[in-house]
């Protein structure tokens, strides 16, 4: 599917809104893709062109750069600039860029010049800015569109060329009508078709499947929304032939196995379950160092994994071919900050999130959802039938309980945060809050605080509760939930679950906190 030209390319000048710039393009329903510059020099030379081109910001001033981006504007297609995009855009065509004496970041008015956009958005709206140098003379042949309060140069346009820069970012959602302004510029402006929807998904990912059908393919299976997704789409070509591994490496929650349980029976995909309990818990016995449970756990997956599944093949007579993964697209495009690396922008790392298992094995990859954002494969599985719930389950990290327990891990303690992340479950249901929170756990806490449990003094542990609101894991916000709620679930825990006298909240933001404890 990466193969494949998109209709339109974003070309990355490490903005850090780029993904965004993408998703919102899909989210209108044009195919888009994420490009650097040398990629779209590679692209061109090979004549292999989209049908429009978006140029990204970036935190780079136009003063400093000695890059050539001619070429991209010679092409005679359609093209947006945005916010560093633009300067590019008017540097170029013969208008003028000035440093800037005063900065416009965050909120801004701008006003509508012309009537270009009349039916678009109203004469005066709010965007989000971010730039200090700014266009100071309009190249010949745009018309100004819409100009900042202080003045300056908001937005152009060029209907002939089918050119339109704009100094606010569109993407973010800061900006009103930012979608508007988009859909325009890429429905009126550049006359694309919408054919980014999901049942043509679903047939070019299940088209690019085909050829491989009838061989042997493999899943290391986690129950979360990408591995279903993906097995449930492989499933669809590969029928009784992909094989899914449930790897219970005892660190779940009681909710995980349910789940899993659910999922066999429901979905007819073959997924067997692979008890290595033992296996983990012997080794991360002792062991206190996050990082160090992390690469025990990780390790140990892979050891555990290749064995069964050489056991398997032996008792099946069979070899796998393949391996299918989950992967979507920002673990494939890596933004590297253009400050650290001091070049632009994105690059494109190969099998990113495989924990080494596919050379280890010597397979080949299959990972429909590469391409994809994470909305994209949950659209995706809704329509192929999956249940809602299973959809937009919360995130649950590989290492599971192993992080979550802080310090050294033993049976009662990953007991207590099993029974403990049930009851947390349940009254997420109970009051109707699961859905409108991104990730929800408990953590137990290596100390020991005095209590008082019927008549007399105790000396237990604490759990803590951590409930995030984020849409892209990357920032996240405490999530305010009733006061009812939390007493409901912070009696519970003291009552039910042995061994716990005290249940604290987390009101941490990430950053600076991390959503996981460890
Ligand atoms: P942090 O703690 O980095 O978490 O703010 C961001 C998201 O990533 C998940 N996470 C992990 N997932 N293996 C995983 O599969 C890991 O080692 C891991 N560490 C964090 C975390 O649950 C949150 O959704």
């Amino acid at each position: 599917m990466i193969d494949q030209e998109r209709q339109i390319w974003i070309v990355d000048f490490g903005s850090q809104y780029t993904q965004l710039i993408t998703k919102k393009t899909r989210e209108l329903n044009y195919s888009s893709e994420i490009l650097t510059v040398e990629m779209a020099r590679e692209r061109v030379t090979k004549k292999k062109l989209p049908q429009a081109i978006v140029l990204s910001g970036g935190p780079h001033s136009i003063f400093d750069d000695k890059d050539d981006y001619k070429f991209l504007l010679e092409l005679d297609l359609p093209l947006l600039g945005i916010c560093y995009g633009l300067q590019i855009l008017s540097q170029y065509l013969g208008g003028a860029v000035e440093a800037g004496v005063t900065a416009e970041y965050g909120d801004s008015i701008v006003e509508q010049c012309g009537d270009s956009l009349k039916n678009v958005c109203p004469p005066k709206f709010q965007v989000w800015m971010s730039h200090f140098d700014h266009v100071a003379k309009v190249p010949d042949g745009f018309e100004l569109i819409l100009r900042s309060q202080h003045g300056m140069v908001a937005g152009i346009l060029n209907r002939e060329k089918k050119m339109m820069g704009l100094q606010f970012h569109p993407e973010v959602d800061h900006t009103d009508h930012g979608n508007d302004i988009l859909d325009y510029f890429f429905s009126d402006i550049a006359k694309l078709k919408k054919d980014w929807v999901t049942s043509n998904i679903i047939d070019e990912l299940l088209d690019e499947m085909k050829p491989l059908k009838g061989e042997k393919v493999l899943c290391a299976f986690s129950g979360g929304v990408d591995s279903l997704v993906a097995a449930s789409l492989a499933h669809q070509v590969f029928g009784t032939d992909l094989h899914c591994f449930f790897v219970d490496h005892g660190l779940l929650r009681p909710q995980d196995h349910h789940h899993i349980e659910t999922l066999i029976d429901q979905t007819g995909l073959n997924i067997k379950i692979i008890d290595a309990k033992e296996d983990f818990l012997s080794k991360l016995l002792g062991v206190s160092d996050p990082e160090k449970k992390r690469k025990i756990i990780g390790h140990t997956f892979i050891d555990v994994f290749e064995k069964k599944v050489h056991q398997y093949e032996n008792e099946q007579g069979i070899r796998f071919a393949h391996l299918l993964q989950g992967t979507l697209y920002p673990d494939v495009i890596e933004s590297v900050s253009p400050h650290k690396s001091g070049g632009k922008s994105v690059t494109i790392k190969s099998h990113h999130n495989v924990g080494g298992l596919p050379e280890k094995m010597k397979l080949k990859l299959i990972e429909p959802l590469r391409f994809l954002f994470k909305d994209e494969g949950r659209k995706i599985g809704l329509k192929l039938g999956l249940e809602h719930d299973w959809v937009y389950r919360h995130p649950f990290p590989g290492p599971g309980i192993g992080i979550r327990v802080l310090g050294e891990l033993d049976q009662k303690s990953i007991d207590q945060v099993g029974k403990s992340d049930q009851i947390l479950f349940e009254e997420l249901h109970n009051f109707s809050l699961y859905n409108s929170i991104a990730q929800a756990f408990t953590v137990l806490l290596p100390v020991h605080t005095v209590g008082v449990k019927g008549d007399g003094r105790v000396f237990e542990r604490v759990i803590c509760l951590r409930l995030v609101s984020t849409s892209d894991y990357m920032t996240a916000s405490w999530s305010d939930v009733p006061r009812d709620f939390l007493t409901t679930v912070s009696r519970r825990i003291t009552n039910e679950v042995v061994g716990i006298t005290r249940v604290v909240y987390d009101v941490t933001s990430k950053p600076p906190g991390t959503i996981e404890w460890e």
